[in-house]
C-alpha cells in the first residue's frame, strides 16, 4: 500500500501529469486521503464516492485493468461527454405519486431498465466476484450479463443469480469453440446470449501498461504475466484452449446465422454503433441489438455511444430491443438514452466500484442510487413509465 501512495503521489507531482489521458488521471487521483471516503454504502450519495472507496481496496494493476480505455482515450470522454449536449425539458402538474420503471424485456420482468454489463475477471476486484453480483442483481431484480472472461463459471453464477442470466460470448478465433461456450451457457440456463463483435484485433491499452508496470507486488503469485491465459479460465476447462485468441479478426455476420442454428437461447449482437449494421444485425435474425464501445475500450477516437443510439434506432423501427452501455454515472444519463430510444442501459465500471467498496451491499447501493436519481428525473419529466419517456424530454444544446 505503501508503494502505492508513493507511486500516486509521484504522479500527481509530475509535471507529466497534467498530459496523461483521462484514465491515467483517474489512476493518479490520490482520494484515499483520510476524511474523503465513505465507511458504508449507505453513506454514499453517488457512484464517484463508491469509485473512491473501490479506488482505495483495488490493487493497481487491477485497478488499471478496470479504468483503461485504449490509446488517448478520446472514445472514453465522448462517452461521457455525448451526455453533456443534452439537457431535459420537464413538464409539471403530472401526478408522478406512483413511477412504474420496470422493464420487460423477452419475456422477464425486471425491476428497472439499468441493467448489469459484462465485465471480465470479477474476482481480480473483490473476493466474491461475479458471485457478489449475482446476489446483488436477485436482490434487486437487475438483468447480469456474465462475460466469457468470468473469474467463475456460468454454473455458480446462474445459481447465485436463482432467475435470468445472460451470457457474452467472446467467438475466439476458433468458431467451434465458440459453439461449445453458447451450448455450456444454454445448458446453464441462460436465457440470451450477447456476441460481443468490437475487438476484431486487439487493442492498445496504455493506462493498463502504465499500471502494471507501476505494481510491485508479485503478480506471478496469483497469475501469469499479464493475467490469467485463457486455458486457465473457468469457461475454458475442457477445452483445447491453448492457442485461442481472445480476438475474432475473422468474425463476421456468418458466424451470427450459425449461432442462430445452433442455439433456442436470444441472440444479440453488442458493440454496434451504425445503422448499416443494425439493418445488417435484423437481416441475419439477430433478436436484438447492444451499442457499445466496450466503454472506450474497441475503437480509438470513436462517437460516444449515445451519438450512436440514434441511427440504430431508426434503422430497428422498434422491431427488436435496442440496448446502449457506455459512461452512465448518472440516473438523468439513463433517461436521456431511454428518451432516445433504448430499450435498457447498460453500467460496467460503476457496479464494480460498488463491488471493490464494499462487495454484494456496494453493488446493490451503485443500483439503488442510480435508479432513485432515475426516478427523480422521471418525475421531473413527467413520466410515469419507460414508455413515457420519449425524445420531447430532451434538447439538443448546440
Ligand atoms: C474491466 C472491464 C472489463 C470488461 N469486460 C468485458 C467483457 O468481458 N466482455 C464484453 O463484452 N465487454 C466487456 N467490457 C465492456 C462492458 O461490457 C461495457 O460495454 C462497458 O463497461 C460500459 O461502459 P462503462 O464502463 O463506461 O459503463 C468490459 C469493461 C470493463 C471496464
Amino acid at each position: 500500500m505503501n508503494d502505492r501512495r508513493a507511486f500516486l503521489r509521484f504522479l500527481a507531482a509530475s509535471p507529466l501529469y497534467a498530459g496523461l489521458p483521462h484514465a491515467a488521471s483517474a489512476l493518479a487521483q490520490t482520494s484515499d486521503a483520510p476524511g474523503t471516503l465513505v465507511g458504508r454504502p449507505q453513506e454514499a450519495f453517488d457512484v464517484f464516492d463508491l469509485e473512491r472507496v473501490a479506488h482505495r481496496n483495488i490493487p493497481v494493476a487491477h485497478w488499471g485493468y478496470l479504468m483503461t480505455a485504449v490509446d488517448g482515450e478520446e472514445t472514453l470522454k465522448a462517452n461521457r461527454e455525448a451526455f453533456a449536449h443534452y439537457q431535459l425539458r420537464t413538464r409539471r402538474l403530472v401526478d408522478v405519486s406512483k413511477l412504474d420503471m420496470g422493464m420487460e424485456l423477452f419475456g422477464t420482468r425486471y425491476a428497472s431498465p439499468i441493467f448489469l454489463c459484462p465485465l471480465g475477471s470479477q474476482k481480480a476486484f473483490q473476493a466474491e466476484g461475479e458471485l457478489a453480483v449475482a446476489h446483488a442483481a436477485k436482490s434487486r431484480n437487475a438483468l447480469q450479463i456474465l462475460s466469457t472472461m468470468t473469474s467463475t463459471p456460468v454454473e455458480d453464477v446462474i445459481k447465485a443469480r436463482s432467475g435470468p442470466l445472460w451470457y457474452q460470448l467472446y467467438t475466439t478465433n476458433d468458431f467451434d469453440v465458440a459453439i461449445k461456450l453458447a451450448q455450456r451457457a444454454e445448458a446453464a440456463g441462460c436465457a440470451a446470449i450477447a456476441v460481443t463483435v468490437d475487438l476484431p484485433a486487439g487493442r492498445n491499452t496504455e493506462t493498463l501498461s502504465r499500471a502494471i508496470a507501476a505494481d510491485t507486488r508479485q503478480c506471478t503469485a496469483c497469475h501469469a504475466p499479464g493475467g490469467a491465459p485463457m486455458s486457465t479460465r473457468p469457461m475454458f476447462s475442457g477445452l483445447d484452449a491453448g492457442r485461442l485468441l481472445n480476438s475474432s479478426p475473422s468474425l463476421t455476420w456468418d458466424f451470427i446465422k450459425r449461432l442462430k442454428d445452433a442455439t433456442k437461447m436470444k441472440v444479440l449482437v453488442k458493440g454496434l454503433e451504425s445503422g448499416e449494421d443494425a439493418g445488417l444485425a435484423l437481416k441475419y435474425g439477430c433478436d436484438g441489438v447492444m451499442v457499445s464501445n466496450h466503454g472506450g475500450r474497441a475503437t480509438e477516437t470513436g462517437r460516444g455511444t449515445l451519438e450512436c443510439l440514434p441511427e440504430v434506432v431508426a434503422a430497428v423501427k422498434g422491431r427488436i430491443p435496442v440496448l446502449v452501455d457506455g459512461g452512465i454515472r448518472r440516473g438523468t444519463d439513463a433517461l436521456k438514452a431511454l428518451a432516445l430510444g433504448a430499450t435498457a442501459v447498460g453500467i460496467g465500471r460503476p457496479y464494480i466500484w460498488g463491488l471493490g467498496a464494499f462487495g454484494q451491499p456496494g453493488v446493490e447501493r451503485t443500483m439503488d442510487l442510480l435508479n432513485n436519481e432515475l426516478r427523480l428525473a422521471m418525475a421531473g419529466i413527467g413520466a410515469r413509465s419507460l414508455r413515457e419517456i420519449t425524445p420531447a424530454a430532451l434538447i439538443r444544446k448546440v
